[in-house]
């Protein structure tokens, strides 16, 4: 196994729609991506994540795929992402793109053949098809339940949706297979073996022009009826097993963390999602309002503390149990809830939130526009993603990347009113040109983590992570070399390490070191190098 890279990997994850439009037209396009990739490499990160950039008709944002092997015309050609990896890589930068393995659109030609049929395929259905299945009303359900919508064609009955009701399931089968369900395929029927020959096609098309792997959307939804998720994960171990043999260099990352079954890991790393209990213990801003299950939560990064870091270290602990190196993606938002500023949350709270994300053991995932802390733009009205549930607007974490004072935030030079999603309107919003040439910006600060990161073995996501102070002041060692005390309140306070003793400071704001006491403005932090 090679893909050691995923290690030292800083990932950015860009919204195709919101990123760069360089015709003009309003919208985010790979080529606006070439033109800012001396930006990345600036910034130091060295890994996009894309979301899906495949043809689509965009009813959520392009997670329902009508063709897996073509990008979208509305963000350029396969060549222009050829041209996008070659460029990104004479940088150091490489690319992941968005699997959405559980399902297409609705457009996508499998679907509209296999609707249009009045018997199933005879080289096994791509979808689930049934005619009696047990209904039961979904208007209150959340996206992403499958559920069943009637047949939009010559096919009789219904089929099973994966998220939204455009969004059908592939059919990689069923774990129980009862009597009275006929319609549920094992797992290795010709219609479920047909779709993972399928996934490794896409990969591999994917993977020749360069790309370096995948994140996978809802990669846990594959099998249905699939307790512990067993089924599901013997499918990605053959995968795992498949690009080991043909890509061993090229990773999968799975949307949220991998089951632990006592089996070999399937994936790369798990991902610590933004909307899982141990990241919005963390971070969830309650300001937001698209995650109500979180609002009781008080995050540990809080002006007004009050927080705990337990539930975190625990599900941290628990990535690592089985697998001592075990990588884990944290992000500082995405682009399905809210963003690292949010709400009253001020730009001086960041620092401390960025210096924990970039020198925890994590691999950092830095949502497009938070190493400027853009903000979360409430009330705005839905665009290509709350089509089957109108709470679900995700609208306010997506809106274009502001680059400079020039019209649309530099963003495009589109009518405004062409533009994909509104500029945030506030005049003194952040920009990339404005923080490039503060050095004391939030801009500046990740890229000096970044810098500092990658010339410091030890604050790269592999050495050991401990906690040495798991309140406020946070503290914790790295590799055992390296101390890294964080104060996310607005108090000052302080801290007595006796490690620290003749320590080095190697980066920090508002924090300093007398003797053996780590003393600490509001939201201040430090980064020691420990004497040997
Ligand atoms: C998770 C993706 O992050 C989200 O944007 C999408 O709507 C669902 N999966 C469905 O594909
Ligand atoms: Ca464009």
């Amino acid at each position: 196994m090679r893909h050691t890279w995923l290690a030292d990997a800083v990932v950015y994850e860009i919204y195709p729609q919101s990123f760069a439009d360089s015709n003009a037209d309003g919208i985010g396009d790979l080529r606006g991506v070439i033109e800012r990739l001396d930006y990345l490499a600036w910034l130091g990160v060295n890994t996009i994540w894309f979301n899906p950039c495949f043809d689509s008709p965009f009813l959520d944002a392009g997670y329902d795929v009508a063709d897996y092997l073509r990008i979208a015309p509305r963000y350029g050609t396969n060549d222009d992402l050829v041209e996008l990896v070659v460029a990104a890589r004479e940088r150091g930068i490489r690319i992941l793109l968005d699997l959405v393995a559980g399902h297409t659109s609705v457009e996508h030609d499998w679907f509209r053949e296999e609707a249009e049929r009045t018997s199933p395929d005879p080289l096994g259905d791509r979808y689930v098809w049934a005619l009696d299945p047990p209904l039961r009303d979904t208007s209150g359900d959340l996206a992403g339940t499958a559920s069943w919508v009637p047949s939009p064609g010559a096919r009789p009955g219904y089929y099973l949706r994966n998220f939204y009701d455009q969004q059908p399931a592939l059919n990689f089968g069923w774990t129980h297979l009862p009597a009275d369900e006929p319609w549920r395929d094992p797992v290795d029927a010709p219609g479920p073996q047909r779709n993972r020959q399928t996934l490794r096609d896409v990969m591999a098309f994917w993977l020749d022009k360069g790309v370096a792997g995948f994140r996978v959307d809802m990669a846990f939804s594959l099998v249905k009826d699939d307790p512990g998720h067993v089924q599901t994960m013997v499918l990605w171990r053959e995968m795992r097993a498949w690009l080991d043999a043909h890509y061993p260099d090229a990773v999968i990352v799975p949307e949220g963390a991998e089951p632990r079954l006592g089996e070999p890991l399937a994936f790369n790393a798990d991902f610590f999602l933004v909307i899982g209990a141990e990241h919005a213990s963390l971070f969830n801003d309650h300001s937001a309002g698209i995650l109500p299950w979180n609002e009781r939560l008080t995050p540990f990064f809080h002006a007004q503390g009050g927080g705990g870091f337990i539930a975190f270290e625990e599900a941290w602990d628990a990535a690592h149990a089985d697998e001592p190196g075990r990588l884990v993606l944290m992000a500082t938002a995405d682009h399905d809830f809210n963003r690292l500023r949010c709400g009253s949350r001020t730009m001086e709270q960041l620092g401390s939130t960025l210096a924990f994300l970039l020198t925890w053991g994590t691999v950092p995932s830095i949502y497009f526009g938070d190493e400027i802390g853009m903000r979360y733009l409430p009330d705005l009205p839905d665009v290509e993603g709350a089509i089957c549930n109108p709470t679900y607007n995700r609208a306010g974490c997506r809106t274009p990347m502001q680059w400079d004072d020039r019209p649309n935030a530099g963003f495009s030079s589109a009518a405004p009113e062409l533009l994909y999603l509104p500029i945030d309107p506030d005049p003194d919003r952040p920009t990339v040109a404005a923080q490039r040439s503060d050095p004391d910006s939030t801009l500046h600060l990740v890229r000096d983590l970044l810098a500092l990161r990658a010339s410091t073995p030890a604050l790269r996501a592999g050495p050991s992570t401990r906690v040495i102070n798991a309140d406020y002041p946070l503290a914790y060692l790295r590799g055992e070399s390296h101390l890294v005390v964080i104060n996310p309140t607005q108090d000052s306070m302080a801290l007595t390490v006796p490690e620290a003793l003749g320590a080095r400071l190697l980066l920090g704001r508002g924090a300093g070191l007398h003797d053996d006491v780590v003393a600490l403005e509001p939201f201040a932090f430090e980064i020691l190098e420990l004497p040997r």
